[in-house]
């Protein structure tokens, strides 16, 4: 890793110069460790951190966010706040290979905005946190050692997975070709993403922290977005995630730190349900999980003023993998996935009915999406 970060720092900085380098930040693994790069190699004032709130980001994402990069040592952060114009795009438009281009497009178009607003000029590049498995997805290749993005190639392949904004977008293919572009993760894979992350010192909250796609929670509300069901994912996940993060696995680690990769999904239907003297399931578990189920459906039967109301369905997803290319189901204790339940349906009033994904990838992939 160290001989890593000395080539890459060093061809870096032959490269860049003292030209500005603007990153974006997605809040995620791979775009933290990429300015943790920066920061480390070149001037502070150089780096340009800007941070697009597309109104898809899960809770208290935006300030947890700068709070980090301040960590970090950057002097140049740049918070847009986009929401409106994001979900105004989206509109209309539930077909996930659509969204995923609106919302590649309307980067594009806030960031040139935001850019020139800066005034960074021409010369700027362009550094982007893409990883190994963002290009095969893509269809494209590298065969790079260390990720120099000239070194890109296209596989030929017509059948692109899922356009991935970051790689395939009109303004990266042009900062691309006039040689603007910094992917300095381009050659690998998650878990080596991590261990630099590590080796920089970034925290090991964020380090350990689940992959999230860059567009975000909108390939996790199926179908057409909008703010209120962005809202309730949000307050669903944030219960399931920290759910996670305070129960034990087998190992003795949190179920969070056991599991590659978990979040929910707002599915795009209602489900009938009954609402009025609901027992708390939580109690019911108390004693076996056979118990527990046994209770929850009794007393829900028997319980008087029931009101049948249509109500949204959630899955929760969860799995172990080691570079997201292929996935195993997470084996949850039927307990932990109930009192997630409970307390998803008791926190979140919209949410009535609650589902855990039993799909490996393959068949399946990881994103409903
Ligand atoms: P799938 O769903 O293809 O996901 O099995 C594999 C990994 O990639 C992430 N993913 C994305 N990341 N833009 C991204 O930056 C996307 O459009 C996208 N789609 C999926 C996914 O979260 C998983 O970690």
């Amino acid at each position: 890793m160290e001989q890593y970060v000395k080539e890459t720092s060093q061809s870096l900085k032959t490269r860049v110069g003292t030209n500005p380098v603007l990153l974006l930040i997605s809040g995620g693994v791979d775009s933290t460790v990429v300015a943790a790069l920066l920061l480390k190699t070149l001037n502070s004032e150089q780096v340009h951190l800007m941070y697009i709130d597309t109104g898809l980001m899960r809770k208290n994402e935006t300030s947890a966010v700068r709070s980090i990069l301040e960590k970090l040592g950057a002097k140049n952060i740049h918070v847009v706040m986009a929401e409106d114009e994001f979900l105004s795009a989206l509109k209309g438009k539930p077909e996930p290979e659509e969204k995923r281009r609106v919302i590649g497009d309307m980067f594009i178009t806030v960031q040139e905005r935001e850019v020139a607003r800066l005034g960074l000029g021409s010369d700027y590049f362009l550094a982007q946190g893409s990883i190994r498995a963002d290009f095969i997805e893509s269809g494209l290749t590298t065969c790079s050692a260390n990720g120099q993005p000239s070194h890109l190639e296209g596989t030929g392949k017509s059948n692109v997975l899922k356009s991935h904004h970051n790689i395939a977008s009109p303004l990266v293919i042009a900062k691309r070709e006039a040689g603007r572009v910094i992917e300095p993760l381009a050659s690998l894979y998650k878990n080596e993403v991590r261990e630099l992350g590590r080796f920089l010192g970034v925290d090991d909250e964020l380090v350990n922290r689940h992959p999230f796609p860059g567009p975000g929670l909108a390939v996790r509300v199926l179908g057409e977005v909008t703010k209120e069901k962005c809202d309730i994912l949000r307050e669903a996940d944030a219960i399931y995630i920290e759910e996670l993060k305070t129960r034990r696995g087998p190992s003795g680690k949190t179920l969070y730190d056991e599991i590659w990769q978990a979040f929910a999904v707002l599915l795009p239907i209602r489900s009938v349900g009954v609402s009025g003297h609901a027992p708390s399931p939580v109690s019911g578990v108390s004693g076996s999980a056979d118990s527990a189920l046994s209770s929850a459906g009794s007393n829900t039967n028997s319980a008087s003023n029931i009101e049948r109301k249509y109500s949204r369905v959630l899955a929760l997803r969860a799995i172990t993998s080691a570079d997201g290319m292929t996935a195993n189901v997470y084996p949850f204790e039927i307990r932990d996935l109930l009192e997630i339940s409970a307390r998803i349906t008791n926190s979140v009033k919209e949410i009535g009915r609650v589902t855990y994904d039993i799909s490996n990838k393959p068949p399946a992939t990881i994103e409903w999406e």
